[in-house]
């Protein structure tokens, strides 16, 4: 005979959540309420979002292009590149691969990109609009070769729905 719904489902679920708990990846990530997301071409901006990562005891989250951008694309130096290309249109909104993250799980979120010509490079306002940062801080922060944080945050703000800005760091 099967065993009545009740007294069979109920020891499962008991089962699972026990089973779960040494384990409990997905929960930790839930009450941390921190996360790094950012955006790294060449390396430096990965780095330095370990270390913030690291410091804050947060969740990471890396913004991936749909096509990464080859040596030939960063190249400021060239007016066709597709950095200028991107860089020189402020609508530019490079697409993105990967899952998207789980932003309404977090209350803090630090985002670190490189500069380029002076601004956060497009690929971050995509990221950003996908979202709703409605009773989240934004922690900005960025490397360069350089040039100090400026105005990056202007065309940040208008990309993220609801957030609060804490003002911008740069870091290495
Ligand atoms: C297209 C492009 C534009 C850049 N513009 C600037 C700039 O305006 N000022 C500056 O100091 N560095 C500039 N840089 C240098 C990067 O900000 C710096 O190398 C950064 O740390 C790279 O970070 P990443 O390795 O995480 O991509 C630029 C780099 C690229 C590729």
């Amino acid at each position: 005979m099967l065993p009545a719904p009740g007294r069979f489902i109920l020891p499962s679920v008991l089962c699972r959540h026990i089973l779960s708990e040494p384990f409990g990846r997905k929960e930790k990530q839930h009450m941390n309420q921190k996360l790094v997301v950012y955006f790294s071409a060449t390396g430096t901006t990965r780095r330095a979002a370990k270390k913030v990562a690291s410091q804050q005891d947060a969740d990471l989250y890396e913004i991936t292009p749909e096509v990464l951008y080859t040596g030939a694309d960063l190249d400021w130096t060239n007016k066709k590149s597709r950095s200028t290309i991107e860089m020189a249109d402020k609508d530019s909104r490079p697409k993105l691969a990967g899952q998207p993250a789980d932003i309404a799980s977090y209350s803090e979120i630090w985002l670190g990109f490189p500069i380029w010509w002076g601004v956060a490079p497009h690929i971050i306002n995509t990221f950003l609009e996908l979202y709703d940062f409605t009773g989240k801080t934004i922690h900005p922060f960025a490397t360069s070769g350089g040039s100090g944080y400026g105005k990056s945050s202007e065309s940040l703000k208008m990309s993220a729905r609801g957030a609060e800005f804490e003002a911008g760091v740069m870091v290495r």
